[in-house]
C-alpha cells in the first residue's frame, strides 16, 4: 500500500504544487488533506499558469482520482469558481471527489478572520483572511457545518440559525457590525450544496479501498511544517496540521500505509505574514531573491519576505515529520546571488549556540543566525536535467544541505515547468 506524503518543509510556498503535479504521473490518487483556500499552489504547463487553492494538483491528469479529504476546510464558492475556471480552460474535473465530512467556511468565518486581525493590531498574525482559523475553531468546538449539511435544507437552516445566534452577538456587541441574515446564507449555501453534490462522497472509504488495491496515493500538503498549529512558530501559524501526521488524521488512513515523506524545501527561505524568520535578509539580496524568484503570494499577492536557507529549521522539519527525502526547489533562482549563506546555528545573547530549533518562539527574536558561507555560481540552470551537470558550487551547496538537514535531495527543481526537474532517486520505491 504505497502512500507518499508530500509536505512543505518551511513556511509554505516551497513549490508543493509543481512537485505534486510532477509526481502525479506516477500516482493513481492525489489527496488534499488539510488547510483550505489559504493555500495557493502554482502549476506551469507550457504557456498556461494555474493557481489552485483547493483542487489537488493532480487534476491535470484526467484519469487520476483527485480527492479533497475531510481535514480540509472548504469554501464552496471558491471551489465552484475554481472548478468553473478549470472547465473553461479545458481541464476535466470529473474525477474529483469531495469529503462529506469536510467543514465548510461560512461568511461569518471570513468576516471574523478580518475583524480579529484588525483587533490584534501590532500583534496581528498576517492571515490570508480566508476564514481558515474561525472555521477550524468551530470544528474543534463542535458547532461547525459540514459538506453533508449543505445537502439537507432543514438541517442546514437550523445549524445556520444556531451558529448565527452566537456569531451575531459577537459581530454586533464586540465588533459593532450589523448582524447577518440566516435566510440569505441558508439559500446561498443550499445552492452551493446542490452544485457540489455530484462530487460528494465518503472519501476515507474511497482512499482506503484504493490503497487496498495497491494503488499509489499521493498526499499533497498545504502550508508547511513551520506553520503547523502544534509544531510551528505559534502563534504565528495556521490552524491545521501541515506536518506529515496531518495526512493520516485529515484523510482517514493509518500511519502504516505511508512509505515515504517528501519534504519540499526551497533552496532559500520565504515567509508571508508576520512572525519570526531567523534568516530574513533586509538588504539588497533579499529584493534580488524576491525579484528572481517571483516571490509574491499566490493567494493574496503580498510580497514574500525572503532569506537564506535555514538548515536548523530544515533539520527540525525533517525530524518532526520523518521526512525521508527532500525535493529541493528553485535552485535556479540562486544563480548570480552568491556568495551564499546557510544558517547552521542560532546564537543566543549569552553566547551559547542552538543547533536545534527552539520550542520557545520568543527566543527566536533574540537569536543571531550563525552562517556558513558557500561559493555561488553564475550559470543559468533552467536547462540542466542531470545532477552531475550542475555547477560544482551548486552540487556542493546541495550536499552540504543534505548533510545538515539529514535527508537526501531526491528531486531538484531548476524551473517552474514540469520537465525542469532533476531526478536523483525514486519516490514510491
Ligand atoms: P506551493 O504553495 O508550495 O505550491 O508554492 P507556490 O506555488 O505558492 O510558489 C512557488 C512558485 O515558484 C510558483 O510560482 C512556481 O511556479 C514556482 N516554482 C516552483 N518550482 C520552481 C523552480 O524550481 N524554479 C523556479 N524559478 N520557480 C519555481
Ligand atoms: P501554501 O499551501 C504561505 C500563512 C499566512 C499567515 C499564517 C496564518 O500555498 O504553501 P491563515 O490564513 O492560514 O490563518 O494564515 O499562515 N499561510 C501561508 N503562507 N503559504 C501558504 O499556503 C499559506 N497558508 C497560510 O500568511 O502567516
Ligand atoms: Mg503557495
Amino acid at each position: 500500500m504505497p502512500a507518499v506524503v508530500l509536505i512543505g518543509a518551511q513556511w509554505g510556498d516551497e513549490g508543493k504544487g509543481k512537485i505534486t503535479d510532477f509526481l502525479a504521473e506516477q500516482s493513481q490518487v492525489i489527496v488534499r488533506y488539510q488547510g483550505g483556500n489559504n493555500a495557493g499552489h502554482t502549476i506551469v504547463l507550457g504557456t498556461e499558469v494555474y493557481k489552485l487553492h483547493l483542487t489537488p494538483s493532480g487534476i491535470f491528469y484526467p484519469e487520476k482520482l483527485c480527492v479533497i479529504a475531510g481535514g480540509v476546510v472548504l469554501d464552496p464558492a471558491v471551489l465552484l469558481a475554481e472548478l468553473g475556471d478549470l472547465a473553461r480552460r479545458g481541464v476535466s474535473t470529473a474525477n474529483l471527489r469531495v469529503s462529506a465530512s469536510a467543514h465548510v467556511i461560512m461568511p461569518y468565518h471570513r468576516l471574523l478572520d478580518e475583524l480579529e486581525e484588525k483587533a490584534r493590531g501590532a500583534g496581528k498574525i498576517g492571515t490570508t483572511g480566508r476564514g481558515i482559523g474561525p472555521a477550524y475553531r468551530d470544528k474543534i468546538s463542535r458547532s461547525g457545518i459540514r459538506v453533508q449539511d449543505l445537502l439537507e435544507a432543514d438541517a442546514l437552516a437550523e445549524k445556520i440559525r444556531d451558529n448565527l445566534a452566537e456569531k451575531n452577538a459577537l459581530l454586533t456587541k464586540v465588533y459593532g457590525c450589523p448582524p447577518l441574515e440566516p435566510e440569505a446564507i441558508s439559500a446561498e449555501y443550499l445552492d452551493h450544496g446542490a452544485r457540489l453534490a455530484p462530487y460528494v462522497t465518503d472519501t476515507a472509504l474511497l482512499i482506503n479501498e484504493r490503497l487496498a488495491r495497491g494503488e499509489r496515493v499521493l498526499f499533497e500538503g498545504a502550508q508547511g511544517v513551520m506553520l503547523d498549529l502544534d509544531h510551528g512558530t505559534y502563534p504565528f501559524v495556521t490552524s491545521s496540521n501541515p506536518v506529515a501526521g496531518g495526512a493520516c488524521t485529515g484523510a482517514g488512513v493509518g500511519p502504516m500505509c505511508v512509505s515515504a515523506v517528501i519534504g519540499v524545501l526551497k533552496a532559500y527561505t520565504t515567509r508571508v505574514g508576520e512572525g519570526p524568520f531567523p534568516t530574513e535578509i533586509f538588504e539588497e539580496k533579499g529584493d534580488l531573491l524576491r525579484r528572481r524568484g517571483g516571490e509574491y503570494g499566490t493567494t493574496t499577492g503580498r510580497a514574500r519576505r525572503c532569506g537564506w536557507l535555514d538548515a536548523v529549521a530544515a533539520r527540525y522539519a525533517v525530524r518532526i515529520s520523518g521526512i525521508s527525502r527532500l525535493a529541493l526547489m528553485k535552485l535556479d533562482v540562486l544563480t548570480g546571488i552568491g556568495p551564499l549563506k546557510i544558517c547552521v546555528g542560532y546564537r543566543l545573547p549569552d553566547g551559547t549556540t542552538l543547533t536545534n530549533f527552539p520550542s520557545n518562539t520568543r527566543l527566536l527574536s533574540q537569536i543571531t543566525p550563525v552562517y556558513e558561507e558557500m561559493s555561488g555560481w553564475d550559470e543559468e540552470l533552467g536547462g540542466v536535467r542531470e545532477f552531475e551537470r550542475l555547477p560544482s558550487a551548486a552540487r556542493a551547496y546541495i550536499r552540504r544541505l543534505e548533510e545538515l538537514a539529514g535527508a537526501p535531495a531526491a528531486l531538484i527543481a531548476v524551473g517552474p515547468e514540469r520537465e525542469q526537474t532533476i531526478v536523483r532517486g525514486g519516490v514510491f520505491e
